[in-house]
């Protein structure tokens, strides 16, 4: 029973990065066996509740171990990556504009995200500029974050631009356009 707030402490909704494996599965997995076991559970021996216990506990730290490899991954396709990248730097001009500063934070906190895994994926690929513009990315989304945490819109525009200006420096050297239209990395 111990288990119950335990589990929902780790069920953070983004841990599937990389893999596709839907790593939320894996903490509901040990919760709905306790409630599967609620009703019998006062007939229980003690020894038998703690067998039970130290089952979910190993249960819990196999999810843990799949959730810190999938984050680690680094994406192996990354046109969905840009393709969020490119929706979600849209929709941080516009926040910008309604000065909708809980959005702003937000936007920017899934762009850091975004681009730590672009960084991922250019490390992969042994592109260190690659790697130094997506990581310039990551800071200035942190701190478009900071400010828009603070309620200060105006600190959040100056890293907002050059996130937006920063696409094509990248664009320029490592993407390739290829003759159906879809892009590629270009090493
Ligand atoms: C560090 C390098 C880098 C940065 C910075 C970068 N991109 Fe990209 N982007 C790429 C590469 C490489 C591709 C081609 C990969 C692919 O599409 O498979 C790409 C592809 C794209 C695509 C095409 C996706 C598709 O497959 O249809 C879009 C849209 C895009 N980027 C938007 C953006 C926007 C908007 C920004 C700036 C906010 C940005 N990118 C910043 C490297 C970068």
């Amino acid at each position: 029973m111990v288990f119950v707030p335990f589990c929902g402490h780790f069920s953070l909704p983004d841990l599937d990065v990389g893999t596709g494996i839907n790593v939320d599965w894996f903490y509901r997995l040990p919760i709905v066996s306790v409630i599967a076991f609620l009703p019998g559970i006062e007939s229980l021996k003690e020894d038998e509740m703690r067998k039970i216990s130290v089952l979910i506990g190993i249960c819990m730290l196999a999810a843990l171990a799949i959730t810190i490899l999938a984050q680690q991954a680094p994406p192996t396709d990354l046109s969905p990556v840009m393709k969020d990248v490119a929706a979600t730097t849209n929709k941080l001009r516009m926040d910008l504009m309604s000065s909708n500063a809980a959005d702003v934070a937000a936007d920017a906190e899934k762009l850091q995200g975004l681009f730590r895994q672009a960084a991922g994926f250019f490390k992969a690929q042994k592109a260190q500029d690659a790697v130094d513009f997506a990581k310039a990315n990551v800071q200035r989304a942190g701190d478009i974050m900071k400010a828009a945490k603070e309620n200060n819109l105006d600190g959040a525009k100056a890293p907002a631009g050059d996130l937006q200006k920063s696409c094509k420096n990248c664009h320029d050297v490592h993407r390739e356009q290829l003759p159906d239209k879809t892009f590629k990395f270009k090493p």
